[in-house]
């Protein structure tokens, strides 16, 4: 059954709009029956917990969370990679557990720092990305502008798979390559309400007596251009992660919703082979295995108690069945398991390989553990990603140092935060990838910690794992030992002033490598 599984996530920048194509993509599954749910039960659910505090104040949703919904046979499995600026490592992880992407670019902005950000994971894995050109109901960039746009910055081939006729106040629909399907406006709010004509070709008359004349000899004229001028749609190569076919649409009126859906079923992996100290692992073995990419404490605050989100890589999860986490050694019943579908939690009774299942612990479960039936085995590739915010933990009370550091490597485990011991001088240094972060961090040690501490500024910008011979750090160490720390596995570590320091040092130093991201 692994076959009809399609695990995917949204990336996009703020306010490009993932929500409301969350939302829509939700509709169309059946999973709600309202747009806006999404967003009022977000509110219902923060005013219910104190997790977080920071949440209600920010008014954004500091964590992930997992929608199922189903149709034509397919399960999708949509992972939420949290939007605002204040991204955390959690956001990046929640990318390893899917198989495809979906990359939601605004029409008028084009591609816009943070979508590029979570793009460069996607390609450390080789996701392949759909593309969805959205608010073509806006006046928006030219369309040849957007693609030429993401072939150059992201070095992809694109292939438009749809074509808008015209846009904003020109808009006069969307013209579906594959089927011939051109859906269209109606009525005075514009929104779509099922006018939809299908049409041999561009060159079948019918399309003259539904669009307006220009409409017609603009589509047919740029159509024709851009199916002369990129790439023709290639399977493979959009599963290897090379080429990305290319949707115009509107997530708010609904345009271009139903062939993204159809694009996900149709073309999107099944669940990939996962790399693993065994090499591959096929969704197909029967031995059941996943790993936990994300885990999130204090769901409900009552309880003290944490869900470790599972990606299942094969085999069939059946409730109680027993799995050892590669970071306890012994086997844990698993009694009450939890699928996230998007009305209610749902007590899972059965997984296929590529569900996300949640599971209920007190902190045993942490980020990067495999679990497994027979213990044999342990996923690789689950990095950890260099913080691009530093900065030195000071204590109030210099008699909690032992709490701190139990709080801190817990953090760190648990993949809050990363934390860095320096070769030189006595503050430790935690860095994270989003500022957000540092606000969970202060708030958890001292709810469930009792450690008052407070953060100042580090004089580093980023920090790089070094790999090379024990000779070659050894040498760089001599030079840069005011610059060098461990990191928790006791990993050495290149604390950096700039982007500009990593460069320089790479230069000086070309038998070390200085890496962006650790494999945990
Ligand atoms: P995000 O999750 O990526 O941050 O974006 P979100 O969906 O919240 O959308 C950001 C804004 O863009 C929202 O407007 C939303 O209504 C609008 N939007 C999303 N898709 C489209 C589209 O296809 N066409 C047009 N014209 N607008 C779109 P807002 O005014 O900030 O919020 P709201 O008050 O409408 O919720």
């Amino acid at each position: 059954m692994t076959l009809n599984r399609r695990t995917f996530a949204i990336i996009s920048h703020p306010d490009a709009g993932k929500t409301t194509l969350t939302e829509k993509l939700l509709l169309q599954g059946g999973a709600i029956h309202l747009a806006g749910e999404v967003k009022a039960r977000g509110q219902a659910r923060r005013a219910r917990s104190d997790w977080m505090k920071i949440e209600q104040q920010r008014g954004i949703s500091v964590t992930s969370s997992v929608m199922t919904f189903q149709k034509d046979g397919i399960v999708f499995n949509l992972l939420d990679t949290p939007g605002h600026e204040d991204f955390s490592e959690d956001t990046y992880r929640t990318l390893t557990a899917v198989d495809s992407a979906i990359m939601v670019i605004d029409a008028a902005k084009g591609i816009e720092p943070q979508t590029r950000k979570l793009f460069e994971v996607c390609r450390l894995r080789s996701v392949p990305i759909i593309t969805f050109v959205n608010k073509v109901d806006r006046e928006g960039r030219a369309a040849f502008e957007t693609i030429d746009e993401v072939a150059d910055a992201l070095a992809l081939d694109v292939c438009p798979m749809n074509w808008p006729v015209g846009m904003g106040g020109e808009f006069e629909g969307l013209y579906d390559f594959t089927s011939g399907r051109l859906s269209q406006p109606s009525g005075d709010s514009k929104a779509f309400e099922g006018k939809v004509s299908t049409h041999s070709s561009l060159d079948a008359t019918s399309l003259d007596d539904v669009l307006t004349a220009a409409g017609a000899a603009r589509l047919r004229e740029e159509a024709e251009l851009a199916q002369a001028g990129y790439s023709e749609f290639d399977l493979t190569a959009f599963r290897n992660g090379d080429l990305t076919p290319v949707y115009f649409g509107s997530a708010l009126k609904e345009f271009g919703v139903v062939e993204l859906i159809t694009a996900i079923a149709a073309y999107a992996p099944p669940p990939r082979p996962q790399p693993s100290s065994k090499g591959e692992i096929d969704p197909s073995a029967k031995e059941v295995t996943g790993f936990i990419f994300k885990v999130q404490a204090n769901m409900d605050p009552q309880h003290r108690d944490r869900i470790a989100f599972m990606r299942l890589c094969s085999g069939t999860f059946k409730r109680g069945m027993k799995l050892t986490p590669s970071g306890l050694g012994k086997p844990v019943a698993i009694h009450s398991p939890i699928l996230f579908f998007a009305q209610d939690r749902e007590i899972a009774d059965s997984a296929e390989p590529g569900d996300i299942i949640g599971i209920p612990n007190h902190g045993t479960l942490r980020v990067g553990d495999t679990l497994s039936e027979r213990n044999d085995v342990r996923f690789t590739g689950l990095p950890n990603f260099a913080p691009e915010i530093l900065r030195r933990v000071v204590l109030r009370d210099p008699t909690k140092t032992k709490q701190l550091r139990k709080a801190l490597d817990d953090l760190s485990e648990e993949g809050v935060i990363q934390v860095f011991y320096p070769e030189v001088g006595s503050n430790w240094v935690i860095g994270v990838v989003g500022q957000l972060q540092l606000d969970v961090l202060i708030s958890r040690l001292e709810a469930e910690y009792k450690v008052d501490a407070f953060l100042e500024a580090a004089p580093y910008d980023t920090a790089r794992w070094l790999v090379g011979s024990d000779s070659a750090l050894a040498q760089f160490a001599s030079f840069n030992g005011g610059n060098m720390a461990k990191d928790r596995d006791g990993h050495p570590v290149f604390m950096a002033r700039s982007a500009w320091d990593v460069g320089y040092q790479q230069e000086k130093h070309p038998d070390l490598k200085f890496s962006a991201t650790k494999e945990r």
